[in-house]
């Protein structure tokens, strides 16, 4: 109770003037100036800020005219000269009728927020150096205001390493490590089995798990392991190269590549099984293996726009058939398969998006495509509920396995949730 009256008398006290704890001063950014979190901070700022601070930030919002305070004008000196640990504390604590952010925003929103509030500020003319410094004591880090006009900065085309299916040009934080898990239901027509089947949660389903492993900036490994098949997969990832915000470098381009590995039971052939070519076929361990080979390109059209296409080439050791010599007539399939997949991503909200694959390639019986819609996404984790035309989630599979028929077949729903620890 006294407590709480010492807020209060506190909290009525310093109405005039807030100021942030000096020990607040010496947090540091660790978004300063990143093009990324300005954008995701303008995002958040429109959502749960402008509303009383003005879509410009001067607090001008006709009908917050009569409190007391009223809220404050970000664009004014007197709140640009303050630390960026001094706003990052304010929008976390709150006061009054600014509430405390640091249970609804997570730090690297607010960070985003503050980076994005740096950017109101009005453009001083040229050089950084002529102005005033904060007059608080302990702040540690000087903060010029603008960065230098004409810096190039990365620019991402993808939020995650995956979208669908399809993996994207998109690198994580190096200090973190990715997990993945893509599950795919089984098919479901619109008929009575829609609701027999639950949508066809009840039907086999397949899954597959992944481990993303940093070494440094421009490179992952990946470790997996897929319910059909039985298989593991491991595989990794390249920058080659950045797009960047003045165009300069227009597209992101990365290689990928993924060799799996069948661990399920060795199917079963007659003893005389032959190649097509009539020459006696023997299951061999490397029949298991499955290879992917791919090079992305990318472009962020726009704050909400993404697209991708890849060239992609599948190798696989064993090709359908060799049957038993019954198989005579069959279509021989290749061993190799060409694929030109295109993955589009278009930014909803600030934390929701549709994506759509579509991958044409040389297999004369699949064409796979998928949807998503993708929910509650942040830096580092992202939801998403998938509907698609084949349950393979390895490319090694997906252009190896006939698509379903939506039509006869019907569709099948699914899941993908990345997580960043
Ligand atoms: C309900 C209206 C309201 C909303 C919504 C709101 N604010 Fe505020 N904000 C205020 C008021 C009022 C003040 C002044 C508080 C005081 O001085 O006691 C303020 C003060 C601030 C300050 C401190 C400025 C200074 O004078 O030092 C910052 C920074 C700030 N808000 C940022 C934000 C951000 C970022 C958001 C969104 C996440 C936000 N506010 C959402 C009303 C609001």
């Amino acid at each position: 109770m006294f407590l709480w009256l010492a807020g209060m008398w506190a909290t009525l006290h310093a109405q005039s003037g807030w100021t942030a704890p000096p020990e607040a001063d010496r947090l540091v950014n660790p978004l300063k100036n990143d093009p990324q979190a300005v954008e995701k901070g303008r995002e958040i700022y429109m959502r749960l800020c402008a509303s009383c601070h003005g879509k410009t930030g001067k607090g001008d919002v006709p009908a917050m005219q009569s409190l007391n305070p009223k809220p404050s004008d970000l664009t004014s000196d007197a709140v640009q000269r303050q630390s960026d640990g001094a706003l990052f504390w304010k929008i976390s604590e709150g006061r009054g009728l600014m509430a405390a952010y640091k249970n609804m925003l997570s730090e690297e929103e607010r960070w985003a927020l503050v980076t994005y509030i740096r950017t109101l500020a009005p453009q001083k003319e040229e050089s950084p150096a002529k102005e005033e410094k904060p007059k608080e004591t302990g702040a540690v880090t000087p903060e010029p205001a603008a960065e230098p006009a004409g810096k190039a900065k990365p620019v991402d085309a993808f939020p995650f390493t995956v979208l669908i299916n399809a993996k994207t040009t998109h690198f994580f934080n190096p200090n973190t490590f990715g997990f993945n898990i893509q599950h795919r239901f089984g098919p479901v027509k619109f008929d009575e089995g829609l609701w027999r089947n639950f949508l066809g949660l009840d039907l086999a389903a397949n899954v597959r798990f992944a481990f993303e492993i940093p070494w440094g900036e421009r490179f992952y490994f990946e470790i997996g392991r897929t319910r059909y098949g039985k298989m593991y997969d491991l595989g990794a990832k390249y920058l080659v190269m950045q797009q960047t915000s003045d165009d300069s470098k227009p597209v992101s381009i990365a290689l990928y590549t993924d060799v799996a590995v069948n661990t399920d039971q060795a199917p079963v052939y007659s003893p005389d099984a032959t190649f097509i070519d009539g020459t006696p076929f023997e299951f061999k361990w490397y029949h298991r293996l499955y290879y992917d080979t791919q090079i992305m390109i990318s472009r962020k059209f726009s704050r909400k726009f993404s697209a991708q296409v890849t060239g992609e080439f599948i190798w696989r050791n064993l090709a359908p058939p060799p049957m038993p010599t019954s198989g005579k007539g069959e279509i021989p399939e290749k061993n190799y398969i060409l694929a030109f997949p295109v993955a589009l991503h278009y930014k909803l909200g600030y934390m929701s998006a549709l994506s759509l694959e579509v991958m044409p390639n040389t297999h004369p019986k699949t064409l796979p495509f998928a949807l998503a819609y993708e929910i509650a996404s942040s830096g580092n984790h992202v939801f998403q509920i998938t509907l698609s035309n084949t349950d393979r989630i390895l490319p090694q599979m997906i252009f190896t396995t006939p698509t379903y028929r939506p039509a006869k077949e019907g569709l099948l729903l699914g899941f993908n949730l990345l997580r960043y620890f």
